[in-house]
């Protein structure tokens, strides 16, 4: 299968022989174990943004099971369903009253078993989101703490202290939500006295388990168990290395995120990457092995280096951890010939495959960032903003490298369209607990959650039959939909299709990898071989000359005169 591209070359494309050359340095070898999940492609769905059948405006399960099809033919394995359960929406569902059952925004564990049973039909697995590390504060548990007294078995099932100071108006340590402001927070006890605190690493609505209590593990392993039984193919652990903290909970004066900077190696952060949180993925591993199927763990362990996140990965515990250096990483060739090298080398030391992964819902979107200097906690209206076109040529090849990685691949909702982020959304919109709990100073991540444009024209392109949509979409989203995109043969999400159907008659995902030596001198090059696949992608900012038959470029003029163009990449055979 090749693909019609528009080079002045395109029918005398100089053949040379694509494979390693002695001078190639095979750094992964080909993986011999053919488990789905070791090459396998997941699309993260974020639920109230796909797709709506209620007409509320927000995405819904029902709108899931009406879009299986389109992804069927985009050619994924699997989806990951962000959260959907019981909760008030705090954030985004990441704060979750009822592990067991479906909020009404989302529809009814019906329409669960519904959605679930047509994605198997179509041979899509099925994982969901499991937060253990935190609850609502509307959860039924967490109001049990709150209304009994301190010392109590119910306040145990939480991390409560009491406060530093005179009359404990202190909190209790120095560490930082991740939303901004102190992790802790005071309750009101039964008397109406100010009384103890309790531990929250993100919002005040987001009290901390106390995963030292065999009660909340008690607890998780009927959860697991519950969704297993319905026929979920696994999980994605949220915040999957913070669940147990050092004893004594010290204060830590490193970045609030436990990641590493200067006299601070992550390692040493007090509530991430303790040792023991270990067990308790050895232990769900156990549950999930004792049922049909090949059920998996993928955890978001957000730390470094790459090492420290293969912990999560050995043999016994998780199946995937996400790769966020790669999805940290800049436009910058340097730096990820080193990421991608370090990834190799520390998953392949634990037998994993390495987990690639561009976007998500955390993050402002790779066609936004490739697109900005501007990295961190969102773009918003008063920020310089991502030049579009460049935005969406480099993400467009920055994909096609990694869906030739070896090892699985994420991809997030939306960028199968080359979306970018809505930079424009006004406050009165932003639902983001990070907005608000910095006083607006960080924009968070509203911008790369908006619903998805499905049909050229009407308030919400199709998102919703009644045109609401419960963030708001930009009017250049009309050709970006997926009806645009479907009739265009150069379109991103044309290009995903073939990227996907290649990648699978390759076998790209079980490949090998070398980088190639004949663009070692070339410092903004990446070039790669995997298989009888060449991929190169020009992260510099001059042309450099290619050999092969193209097999695929990331966009129609990618090669001029057999030179490949600045931010385009390419996948050659010979
Ligand atoms: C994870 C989720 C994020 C959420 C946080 C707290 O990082 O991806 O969306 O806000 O955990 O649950």
């Amino acid at each position: 299968m090749t693909v019609e591209i528009q080079t002045s070359r395109n029918e005398e494309v100089l053949l040379a022989d694509i494979t390693v050359a002695a001078e190639d340095q095979i750094i992964h070898q080909r993986d011999t174990d053919s488990r789905w999940w070791r090459s396998s492609v997941i699309y993260q769905i974020y639920p109230k943004s796909f797709r709506d059948s209620s007409g509320d405006g927000i995405g819904d399960l029902p709108g899931i099971t009406a879009g299986l099809d389109s992804l069927k033919e985009l050619g994924v394995d699997a989806v990951w369903l962000s959260p959907f359960y019981k909760s008030p929406q705090k954030d985004g569902g990441y704060d979750v009253t009822d592990y067991c059952d479906v909020d009404p925004l989302f529809g009814t564990l019906n329409d669960f078993d519904t959605m679930i049973a047509r994605a198997q039909e179509l041979g899509i697995k099925t994982i969901i989101d499991l937060v253990p590390n935190h609850c609502s504060s509307e959860n039924v548990h967490f109001k049990a703490a709150l209304a009994a007294a301190p010392g109590s078995p119910e306040r145990d099932m939480f991390i409560f202290r009491d406060g530093k100071g005179e009359t404990g108006e202190l909190p209790p340590n120095n560490w930082k939500s991740h939303f901004e402001g102190s992790a802790w927070t005071r309750v009101v006890e039964q008397d109406g006295t100010l009384g103890q605190w309790y531990l929250h690493l993100f919002d005040s609505s987001q009290p901390d388990f106390n995963w030292d209590n065999p009660t909340v593990h008690a607890e998780f392993e009927r959860i697991l168990r519950f969704w297993l039984d319905k026929g979920v193919t696994g999980f994605r652990v949220d915040v999957a290395h913070a669940l147990v903290k050092k004893a004594g909970l010290p204060d830590w004066d490193g970045k609030p995120n436990g990641k590493s900077s200067p006299g601070f190696p992550g390692s040493e952060a007090p509530m991430f990457g303790q040792p023991e949180v270990h067990d308790i993925y050895r232990s769900w591993r156990r549950i999930l092995d004792s049922y049909e199927g090949d059920r998996v763990l993928c955890a978001e362990a957000n730390v470094d280096p790459a090492p420290r996140i293969a912990d999560w990965v050995r043999k016994d515990e998780m199946h995937q951890a996400f790769n966020f250096s790669y999805l940290y990483c800049n436009w910058d060739a340097e730096a990820l010939r080193t990421v991608i090298t370090d990834s190799f080398a520390a998953f392949d030391a634990v037998g994993a495959p390495t987990t690639w992964v561009l976007s998500n819902h955390d993050k402002v979107r790779h066609a936004s960032r490739f697109g900005t200097d501007k990295r961190a906690d969102g773009i918003g209206p008063d920020d310089v903003q991502p030049d579009a076109a460049l935005g969406l040529s480099r993400a467009r090849a920055a994909t096609l490298c990694m869906l030739a990685l070896p090892g699985g691949a994420y991809l997030y909702q939306g960028e199968e369209l080359g979306l970018p982020d809505n930079t424009m959304i006004a406050p009165e919109f932003r639902q983001d607990p990070s907005f608000f709990r910095s006083g607006g100073k960080r924009i968070g991540r509203d911008g790369c959650r908006v619903p998805l444009p499905w049909v050229r024209s009407g308030n919400s392109y199709g998102f919703s039959e009644s045109g609401a949509s419960w963030l708001p979409q930009q009017e250049s989203w009309s050709e970006l939909s997926r009806e645009a995109q479907r009739e265009n043969q150069n379109s991103t999400l044309s290009m995903y299709r073939r990227a996907l159907a290649l990648r699978k008659e390759f076998e790209l995902g079980r490949g090998s990898f070398a980088f190639s030596s004949e663009f070692a001198d070339e410092s903004g090059v990446i070039a790669f071989v995997n298989g009888s696949t060449q991929v190169v992608m020009n992260m510099g900012t001059e042309p450099v000359e290619v050999f092969g038959n193209v097999l695929l470029a990331s966009d129609p003029a990618s090669i001029i005169d057999g030179y490949l163009l600045p931010n385009r990449a390419v996948w050659l055979t010979a």
